[in-house]
Order: structure tokens, then C-alpha cells, then sequence
């Protein structure tokens, strides 16, 4: 499951930011867990409910930085978390 850990490359020089990727890694690892494990759908549902509210959370904060430091890939990086949540949306309807 090492696809799943946090490694010095992944610093993005913001140690608010670098711990709330942590964090995401965890809950992806707790949700990898419960499909690996074959836990009932409402256990995995759970897990990756929380894995959305976390991306939520995170993603609020990390879009405000951006946009107040005027990231000048802004609109893709935002356009890009919009589908990666999509795709978790739709994951939820399977
Ligand atoms: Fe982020």
C-alpha cells in the first residue's frame, strides 16, 4: 500500500497544507482498507464520506491560498479537484 504515504516530493513549502495531505493519505489508506477487506457497503460508504469531508475542508483552505497568492494555475487546479470530486461523487452511486 505505498502508494498511499507521503513523501518529501509531495512538500508543497506549506506546513498546514503538507499535514492536511497527510491526513487525506490516512483516510485513503482507511478506505483501501475497507475494500481490501470486503467491508459492507455502508462501511465503505463511511470511509469515504469521510474522506469527502476532509477534501472539502482542505480544499476550501488550499483554494483561498491559491487565490490569495494569485497561483497562476488556479483555474486548472480548480477545475481538476471539481473532477476528482465528481469522481468521487459517482463512486458513491455504484
Ligand atoms: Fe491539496
Amino acid at each position: 500500500m505505498s502508494q498511499f504515504v507521503w513523501e518529501e516530493k509531495y512538500d508543497v513549502g506549506v506546513r498546514l497544507f503538507n499535514e492536511q495531505h497527510k491526513q487525506l493519505l490516512n483516510i485513503l489508506r482507511d478506505v483501501y482498507k475497507a475494500m481490501e477487506h470486503k467491508q459492507d457497503k455502508a462501511a465503505i460508504a463511511e470511509v469515504i464520506n469521510n474522506l469527502i469531508k476532509y477534501a472539502k475542508e482542505h480544499l476550501t483552505q488550499e483554494e483561498a491560498c491559491l487565490k490569495e497568492n494569485k497561483y497562476p494555475d488556479f483555474e486548472n487546479h480548480k477545475n481538476y479537484m471539481k473532477y476528482l470530486f465528481q469522481k468521487l461523487s459517482n463512486s458513491m452511486k455504484i
